[in-house]
């Protein structure tokens, strides 16, 4: 199926794979989807494992993810990596506000649009994550959730750091649960979040945006999303730790 925007199906491995075994699995991704060229491919691996990724990927259509940054550029900030220490290793895109992260680090949706910002300011691309709890949707509350987040974690933005921000649509109990979204339910998020993004901004740039949908992606259903008309690809979590299940969500997307 054609659309405007291009796919966009990035790898988080979240706190997975030595170095050792993020080179095999990156290595295998490399020669497995070296032909393709209708999605942007994205990994995502943990900081120890960027260096090594990098140089593998150099010379390929794959590209590289980090997982979180400081919104701080330098400083005592313990701990932290800014946005232009990813840069060193030609990290592109970073995956920001993750529910793991607004959850046991509770990351607030102000202090993701600032690191939005700080990505943006070092030209990496942000994969700004929303998404509802299973209370929050049974509870009829999944719009005015999805608003709030995106009003608060988009904030600051000027219309092209927007269209070269990524969003990404996780349903909370949907993430390594193995509870799919139902076609359905993911096209209507998406299209309320588009709607949402053209009211903050305007119809030209929420056209452009790309958004992902996460939450159990795997092989078999892979398909059937990608073909919703606002699913503009998929953030991955557990099926992007082995090159076959990733490659398969790849080729079956196309
Ligand atoms: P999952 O994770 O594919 O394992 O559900 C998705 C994510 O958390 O990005």
């Amino acid at each position: 199926m054609t659309k405007d925007r291009k796919l966009i199906i990035a790898g988080n491995w979240k706190m997975n794979k030595t170095v050792a075994e993020a080179v095999d699995l990156v290595t295998q991704l490399k020669r497995d989807l070296a032909n393709v060229k209708e999605v942007d491919l994205v990994v995502c691996p943990p900081y120890t494992a960027l260096s090594d990724v990098s140089r593998v990927i150099l010379d390929s259509n794959l590209r590289l993810g980090a997982q979180n940054m400081s919104e701080q550029n330098n400083g005592a900030y313990t701990g932290e990596i800014s946005a232009l220490m990813l840069r060193e290793f030609s990290v592109r895109y970073v995956i920001l506000g993750h529910s793991e992260r607004r959850q046991y680090q509770e990351e607030s949706n102000e202090l993701i649009a600032r690191k939005a910002l700080a990505a943006h300011g070092a030209s990496l691309k942000p994969i700004v994550c929303i998404g509802e709890t299973l209370d929050e949707r049974e509870g009829n509350r999944t719009e005015q959730v999805l608003e709030t987040q995106l009003k608060g974690s988009l904030a600051g933005l000027s219309a092209h750091q927007m269209e070269e921000t990524v969003l990404a649509y996780e349903p909370v109990w949907a993430i390594g649960t193995g509870k799919t979204a139902s076609t359905e339910q993911a096209q209507s998020a998406h299209a309320f979040i588009r709607g949402v993004v053209a009211a903050l901004f305007d119809d030209a740039v929420a056209r452009r945006v790309r958004i992902q949908y996460g939450g159990s992606v795997k092989p078999n259903n892979a398909r059937e999303l990608m073909s919703q008309p606002d699913v503009d690809g998929a953030l991955v979590g557990g099926a992007s730790l082995e090159a076959r299940s990733f490659g398969e969500i790849v080729t079956n997307s196309i």
